[in-house]
């Protein structure tokens, strides 16, 4: 794949352009502090309450010294709107605030590009639809651009209406710091199966159940608790760190023979061929469109499934020792 870096991108392509971040949340906040500090006009279009409260994002946007409007002001008076907005509300906010906006030859942007795909949002044939997506979490974002440096991203054209979309797309990765490290360009449904796939069978699904399985196998035999949390969950992202910057041979090297040993015989009967199996069904049921449906349908359903899973969750022994093991080591 292309690599593409600062001098593939150009920032006059964004000159006289008003970008309207919708959402001021994680990637809201982190995206439109970058892009305001890279000199573009940036407005943020936010919901003044949610659930019959004020909404904390309006005030921190106002707080850090952007124009903040309601969400259907924002998309008229911007020439890019970027929604950041959890994925479950972007087909609804869109439909009610946003379509009668998108006038000829603007931009329409995400950081992900489900709701595109999946026809949550049908835009008109004549603007532009871009995507520009971090491959990293709000907060390293941030910290990495005013290091002088970026996080990697991903951009994606789906429609180049005006004929300028791939240039507002990189213009947009530049003003975030992505083409200092790297910019790779791809498909919206690249992006989006490959995205819904990483975290559900290996970075957050998968990793998380191995972890509780461990740590369940390990008190359930007598262990204690404190020291399973050690041995599962604290030592990963040790072991995740060295991964990173060395690669899985790097890390071998580091850790002992007899560690190195017992990850060739039982890390495969471990995670095996089944695993993979399952991993296949999971990646066709993203491409087909099953996944994406049920979450649609649990949206809908004002995610009830989620809250009380979520809740279980946090009722869960690991995570209940982790809090106290978390508190007592301050630095852990
Ligand atoms: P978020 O959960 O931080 O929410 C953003 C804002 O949306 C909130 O501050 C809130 O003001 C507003 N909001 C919440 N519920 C709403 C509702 N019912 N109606 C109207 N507004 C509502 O969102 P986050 O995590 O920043 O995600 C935004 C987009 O960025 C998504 O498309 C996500 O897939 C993408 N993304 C997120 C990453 C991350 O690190 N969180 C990484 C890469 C992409
Ligand atoms: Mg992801």
């Amino acid at each position: 794949m292309n690599i593409l870096h600062d001098k593939d991108a150009d920032l006059k392509h964004l000159d006289g352009k008003t970008v309207a971040i919708i959402g001021y949340g994680s990637q809201g906040s982190a995206q439109a502090l970058c892009l305001r500090d890279s000199g573009v006009q940036t407005i943020i279009g936010e919901t003044p309450e949610l659930g019959g409260k004020p909404n904390p994002s309006w005030a921190l946007a106002a707080e850090h010294g952007f124009t903040v409007y309601e969400i259907d002001k924002a998309a008229a008076a911007a020439d890019i709107i970027h929604i950041l907005l959890p994925d479950e509300h972007h087909g609804r906010v869109y439909r009610e605030k946003i379509e009668q906006h998108m006038s000829e030859g603007k931009t329409l942007c995400c950081s992900h590009g489900f709701n595109i795909v999946y026809g949550q949002i049908l835009p008109p044939e004549n603007i532009d639809v871009i995507m520009v997506a971090p491959k990293s979490p709000a907060t390293e974002e941030r910290k990495a651009y005013l290091a002088g440096f970026g996080v990697p991203g991903l951009v994606a054209v789906r429609r180049d209406f005006t004929g300028g979309a791939r240039s507002t797309a990189m213009a947009l990765a530049k003003a975030m710091g992505f083409t200092k490290a790297g910019v790779l360009e791809c498909t919206f449904e690249q992006e989006t199966y490959e995205d819904l796939f990483g975290e559900q069978n290996v970075l957050c699904g998968g990793m998380v159940d191995l972890m509780k399985y461990g740590f369940e196998v390990l008190t359930e035999a007598g262990y204690p608790a404190e020291m399973a949390y050690f041995e599962v969950l604290h030592e990963l992202k040790l072991i995740v760190d060295l991964v990173y910057e060395r690669g899985i041979s790097g890390m071998n090297a580091v850790i002992s023979n007899t560690a190195e040993w017992g990850e060739y015989v039982n890390g495969p009967r471990i995670i095996d061929q089944s695993v993979k199996q399952r991993m296949k069904e999971s990646l066709k049921a993203i491409e087909d469109g099953c996944f994406a449906e049920r979450w649609i349908e649990e949206s809908k359903n004002g995610c009830r499934e989620l809250l009380a899973r979520r809740r279980a969750l946090a009722g869960h022994p690991i995570e209940v020792v982790g809090e106290k093991i978390r508190n007592m080591f301050e630095h852990v």
